[in-house]
């Protein structure tokens, strides 16, 4: 697939683009796996026929069979399969998108998909933040040698994408389906030691302790959360840590639990929302369902998801400085909406109200 083009909208702004629109920062997509090639239709057919997700990822399915896709593909075409979804993101008002690895799970693979975020970097006028999951799920090739696993994150993947500068972030999947609260902080200190930032996909599944970690750890993010507690919460609300939220897998995955946004915001904690966009569990680029999804489903005002894809989701990718606000001497990265309310935004569900979208003073989308 060809490149975005980034000069073919090119025109001077003028206050007659935005005319009884609502103008808004452009949106930050601050949690996505969209860097994967091939869907996950024979999982979704199990679970319609009343397989859950985690008994399809323990014969083998969910995560790890996108992980023999993604060691088949080449980084060419990683990045032809992925384009297409960063497009998707960008006509949604997206002009900032977060990328985890993790479907590579092990060296070679991992940095390839690495590779893959750096290729797609050249090829869309968005702003990409790539983060190293390496510690997503454990590799086949490791069932009964967890240890030695967590060694090759530790000491071989790590290393190698701090010396090349690949991740702004280091996540790890804190689940009784992945890693433990002790594995996840091993891997995270050793990110810190690289200077590399963490995050944590955390109490999706359970109650782990995923939270606590990160808040103890300072973590720029803690995300899903459907299971957390109130404890977990008043540890979240003591540290500078970022609650994400990620509404998409609770619908796709039709379980009951939504992350408890108000138990979030009423202790002051940012709260960044997300689609999750991944495979297995939620496969959408439609981030303003995810804003329909926090206000209809999770308790969340209008303005509270606005400030999930914009303030509080630059904050959770430390861009606080330079995205997710629009403000004299910031770039003019923006877009405009169909209608005169920015609650226009957040009504339709599952559609797009993003007439225009600018990034750096360009016009991209429209
Ligand atoms: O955020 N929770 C772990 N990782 C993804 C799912 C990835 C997959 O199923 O492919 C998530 O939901
Ligand atoms: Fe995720």
């Amino acid at each position: 697939m060809e490149a975005i083009p980034t000069t073919l909208f090119e025109s001077v702004v003028r206050w007659e683009d935005a005319k009884n629109c609502a103008v808004l920062p452009g949106l930050i997509e601050s949690h996505s796996h969209c860097v994967y090639t091939g869907g996950r239709v024979a999982d979704f057919r199990a679970r319609c026929a009343g397989e859950s997700y985690e008994q399809i990822a323990a014969r083998g399915g969910g995560i790890r069979s996108t992980m023999a896709r993604v060691r088949d593909a080449s980084v060419d075409e990683l990045v032809d399969a992925s384009l297409p979804r960063l497009y998707a993101l960008l006509a949604q008002g997206v002009t900032t998108v977060e990328i985890k690895s993790g479907y590579g799970l092990d060296l070679e693979n991992e940095l390839k998909m690495l590779w893959a975020i750096k290729e797609l970097q050249k090829r869309t006028p968005q702003t990409l933040v790539p983060t190293f999951l390496g510690a997503h799920t454990l590799p086949p090739e490791y069932i009964g040698n967890r240890e030695g696993y967590l060694r090759l994150v530790r000491d071989e993947m790590l290393p190698r994408v701090a010396q090349e500068g690949l991740a702004e972030f280091c996540d790890v999947f804190c689940e009784h389906t992945a890693f433990t609260v002790d594995e996840a902080r091993e891997v995270l200190v050793k990110a810190q030691e690289h200077g590399i930032p963490g995050k944590l996909h955390a109490e999706q599944l359970s109650n782990f302790g995923g939270t606590a970690l990160g808040a103890e750890l300072q973590v720029a993010s803690v995300d899903h959360l459907e299971y957390l507690s109130e404890e977990a919460a008043d540890r979240l609300a003591e540290s500078q840590t970022v609650a994400a939220i990620l509404p998409g897998a609770t619908l796709f995955l039709g379980l009951s639990r939504w992350a408890p946004a108000r138990m979030l915001i009423d202790r002051q904690i940012p709260v960044a929302l997300s689609t999750d966009c991944n495979p297995g569990s939620s496969p959408t680029t439609n981030l303003q369902l995810m804003m329909n999804l926090a206000c209809t489903q999770m308790g969340m005002t209008i303005e509270e998801s606005i400030a999930g894809v914009t303030t509080a989701a630059a904050r959770s990718l430390n861009r606080a400085d330079c995205a997710g606000s629009l403000a004299v001497g910031q770039s003019a990265t923006l877009i405009v909406l169909k209608g005169q309310s920015s609650a226009e935004m957040v009504y339709p569900m599952g559609g797009n109200s993003v007439a225009r979208v600018m990034i750096e003073g360009k016009w991209i989308v429209g």
